[in-house]
């Protein structure tokens, strides 16, 4: 098995319903991050770490997220006629990617919309990115953790230390330190509750897995929520092989999630360069009013 990790799967095929009715009828991943669809960010974090063959499991009205990685003829002819060449360039930047898209019939849950991938991996460790989980753009999460799997050449999960009125949201883990900032997994739960969760340390949204994981899925039942859950699945990987976390220390927004989603949305709009001066003085203003 290669040690190279080319391919990433994006599960896109959720209902959002946290995001009603905004996702009524668009997908939650292409819901904007001040001028990008939450999913670019995903994607070009994938590209930035030399993946450059994605998988999206898409599922009912996610039409959008292939239109919006395809080339856009009639928009680029009328940016031509305006003269800006800049947006050209923008809109169609990621034309080039290798995108395939998979139709997951049923809203299955995490566990099932990654099984349905297995046609496209072979025989070949993957990375799994959930778009919601947005990764700050000066951090490396992905690029460290493929590092490490060529070390390790074993699954390893993205993992962050929560505060505990928040582990209920999440798969926890339970482990031994091997050492600075990774842990040998040996226990995992999906959403536990604060009092029976093995630690603070939560899957994030960015995993390195290898195929064997899909055997184990296409024999999973469902789990918490009715769902087929990886979690669950990777519990049952544990007994084959040694399973990682890798703890992250960057920053990452949850943003499947309203308040995370206006945090991403703030802290990004600070750092655009278009943005910044005008937005930041915009929100003193809202700070000094909250003030009074
Ligand atoms: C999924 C996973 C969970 C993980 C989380 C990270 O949950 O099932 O284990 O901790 O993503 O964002 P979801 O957010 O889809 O409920």
């Amino acid at each position: 098995m290669s040690d190279l990790i080319k391919k990433a799967i994006f599960p896109a095929a959720g209902l959002g319903t946290r995001f009603l009715p905004a996702t009524k009828a668009s997908p939650k991943e292409m819901l904007p991050i001040v001028d990008k669809p939450m999913i670019q960010y995903g994607v070009e974090e994938a590209i930035s770490c030399k993946i450059n063959e994605i998988v999206i499991i898409t599922g009912k009205h996610k039409r959008n997220i292939e239109d919006h990685f395809d080339y856009a003829f009639e928009l680029e002819a009328k940016l031509k006629k305006s003269g800006k060449k800049n947006l050209i360039n923008e809109i169609n930047r990621l034309s080039k990617v290798k995108i395939a898209y998979i139709r997951q019939g049923y809203a299955l849950g995490l566990g099932h919309a990654i099984s349905c991938a297995k046609p496209f991996v072979n025989n070949e460790p993957f990375a799994v990115i959930l778009s919601d989980d947005i990764i700050d753009t000066g951090d490396t999460l992905l690029k460290d953790m493929v590092a490490l799997y060529k070390k390790l050449r074993s699954p390893i999960l993205a993992l962050e230390s929560v505060p505990v009125s928040e582990i209920h949201r999440y798969g926890v883990i339970g482990g031994v330190k091997e050492w600075d900032g990774v842990y040998r997994i040996n226990e995992l739960v999906e959403k536990p509750s604060a009092e029976t969760a093995p630690s603070d340390l939560a899957i994030i949204g960015r995993y390195i897995l290898t195929p064997d994981i899909f055997e184990i899925l296409e024999r999973s039942r469902p789990g918490k929520g009715g769902e087929i859950q990886l979690t669950d699945a990777i519990a049952t990987l544990l007994k084959q092989r040694p399973v990682y976390g890798y703890l992250f220390k960057g920053k990452r927004y949850d943003a499947g999630d309203k308040l995370g989603y206006l945090k991403a949305t703030v802290d990004f709009a600070l750092k655009n360069p278009e943005l910044s001066g005008q937005f930041s003085a915009y929100l003193m203003e809202v700070a000094k009013k909250l003030k009074h």
